[in-house]
């Protein structure tokens, strides 16, 4: 199966409200395909510097020229929730985060992210360490799944789906992204033209990856980073992430940050119609910019 590159989301957007100072450091959080990070690089002069992060080893090899040519980058194999482990408080002009995963990744039938091919139910963005989606979805209790289900993925059919995978695995454990999306399909009734699987897949992926928890370390960590004035850009796909970013923006729900921010123009931005003719996949994208005060 050919691997379909990813298409960088709200290129023009986030340059635009991000890189304010030519000269200044900016971290992109979500490396990827590196998308945003070449588009970084050329806006920046020869004094500016770009950091980027990405927790899937797999991004972060055979890297273009375009970068290891570039003595202003740095890329670091972490997860962005450590952000505060690589930087000083108040050193950071701007910084990037693009949530989810890239269609690199999605497409990837070896990954297990995507119900579209068949392949191991894994679903761990670092492949390195922590319990596959198969671990999880053969061990968790009915009520765990369930919840699961309904809470990340706001699956209506998520107590029918629990009790359906419980009932398989008595027999035969769940391994492969075929066998979850097939029990699935037999469970969820739906007219539209999503497939009945989307929101189980994304639901699950996100439990893996701990994906609520390492938005909400990010978000704190950037608060200590960034200078004064400095600015903070998240790309979210999921109505939960964005509501999160919401507040954070507000000043609710922190642990320990009571720094504040303000939005650049706009309190959010969407892709604009051509660019989601062009992208399909940035349909759900929304994208918040804000500004530390000190
Ligand atoms: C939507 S993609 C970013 C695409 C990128 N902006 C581009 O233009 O190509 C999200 C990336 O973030 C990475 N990622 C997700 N969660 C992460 C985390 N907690 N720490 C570090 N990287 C993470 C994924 O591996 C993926 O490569």
């Amino acid at each position: 199966m050919i691997q379909a590159s990813h298409e960088a989301v709200m290129v023009n957007e986030v340059l635009e409200n991000l890189v304010f100072e030519q000269n200044g450091k900016y971290v992109d959080c979500t490396f990827g395909a590196g998308g945003h990070s070449l588009e970084i690089l050329k806006k920046i002069n020869e004094s500016g510097t770009l950091i980027s992060i990405d927790k899937d080893k797999k991004a972060t090899i055979n890297l273009s020229k375009d970068f290891t040519d570039d003595g202003r980058f740095r890329l670091v194999n972490d997860s962005f929730s450590n952000l505060r482990s690589l930087f000083e408080d108040k050193e950071v002009d701007g910084i990037l985060i693009d949530l989810g995963i890239s269609s690199t990744q999605l497409d990837d039938p070896k990954r297990g992210f995507s119900f579209q091919s068949n392949g191991p139910l894994d679903m761990r963005i670092d492949t390195t360490k922590g319990q596959t989606a198969s671990d999880w979805i053969n061990t968790a209790t009915k009520k765990e799944i369930e919840d699961v289900l309904w809470v990340l993925g706001q699956e209506r059919a998520s107590r029918k789906i629990a009790s359906k995978i419980c009932e398989i695995r008595e027999k035969k454990p769940i391994e492969s992204t075929k066998e979850l999306s097939d029990l699935i399909r037999s469970c969820v009734y739906t007219r539209s033209k999503k497939h009945p699987a989307t929101n189980s897949f994304r639901a699950i992926r996100m439990l893996i990856n701990n994906e609520i928890e390492e938005l909400q370390k990010v978000l704190e960590a950037s608060s200590h980073v960034l200078c004064c004035g400095g600015r903070l850009a998240v790309i979210s796909f999921h109505s939960m992430e964005d509501r999160i970013v919401k507040r954070f923006f507000q000043g609710k729900d922190r642990n320990e940050s009571n720094v504040k921010f303000q939005y650049i123009k706009d309190k959010f931005l969407k892709p604009t119609p051509k660019e989601i003719t062009i992208n399909p996949r940035s349909r759900s994208a929304i994208l918040r910019v804000a500004e530390k005060l000190c």
